[in-house]
């Protein structure tokens, strides 16, 4: 199979790419088709839906390794086996996004919701067809027992300046959004949780995401309060 073309999107690296589709809802993301696959033409009916399913590739995966049981974030340490999950370490890497369709345009579409990094090789674009896929009785196995406290962001003074100054320079980008949205779901790895406060282990506490051309620096102040502490982008 080729990839029918590549994703940009805010995320530039897996750290701080969100977990599932649609829960940081304002992220952007944008997929070009391949000249060669005629996109003005393949896509035409497209703008009719507004949600597709993305097919693609996890083309970062570093290892390839197989465990028949793996450790899902949300399950905060315990093991199920991994076809109960949507791990990115499969037999076949292949991921499967629900994402809103924002636009057609003529050499590809743009998309919100995604949960994929920046450059993912995209195999195939689906519609959603809710009348047959929406099944709002379904049971939802052990997710249905996972629950969280929620979550909340602040912004020092500084970095609330450099988020106005950041934003002038994007004005068509939910910056604050996807910044609160991405930081609400906490993502740092599961091993990283539960030091909060401990100043002798400020690396498991302060870290930073880069969503689109910047570098969002932040700190667990305690499990459900992260405070954004400085914002780095190219400033000419
Ligand atoms: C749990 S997977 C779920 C992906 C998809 N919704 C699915 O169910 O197949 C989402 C995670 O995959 C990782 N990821 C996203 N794009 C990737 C890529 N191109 N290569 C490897 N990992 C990726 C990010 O860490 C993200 O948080």
């Amino acid at each position: 199979m080729e990839p029918i073309g590549f994703i940009e999107s805010c995320f530039k690296d897996k750290f701080g790419t969100p977990r599932q589709p649609g829960l940081v809802k304002s992220a952007w993301a944008k997929l070009r088709i391949r000249a060669d696959l005629q996109p003005a033409e393949a896509l035409q009916g497209l703008e009719g839906f507004s949600h597709v399913w993305l097919v693609w590739v996890f083309h970062q995966n570093k290892v390839a390794r197989y465990h028949a049981k793996v450790h899902p974030p949300r399950m905060g340490g315990k093991s199920i086996g991994l076809f109960a999950t949507r791990t990115p370490h499969r037999p076949n890497p292949i991921g499967l996004s629900l994402v809103e369709l924002v636009k057609v345009e003529a050499d590809g579409i743009i998309v919100s919701g995604a949960d994929l990094v920046d450059g993912t090789p995209i195999l195939d674009i689906k519609p959603y067809l809710p009348e047959i896929e929406s099944i709002p009785d379904a049971k939802t196995g052990w997710t249905s027992q996972v629950q969280k406290d929620p979550i909340q962001v602040e912004f020092t003074e500084h970095a609330s300046k450099l988020l106005a100054q950041w934003q002038q320079r994007n004005p068509d980008k939910k910056l604050k959004e996807v910044i609160e949205d991405t930081l609400k779901l906490d993502p740092r790895p599961v091993v990283y949780r539960g030091y909060e406060g401990n100043d002798g282990a400020s690396y498991r506490n302060k870290h930073a995401v880069r969503l689109f051309d910047g570098d969002v620096h932040f700190e667990f102040v305690n499990a459900n309060l992260v405070t954004v502490l400085d914002i780095l982008f190219t400033h000419n």
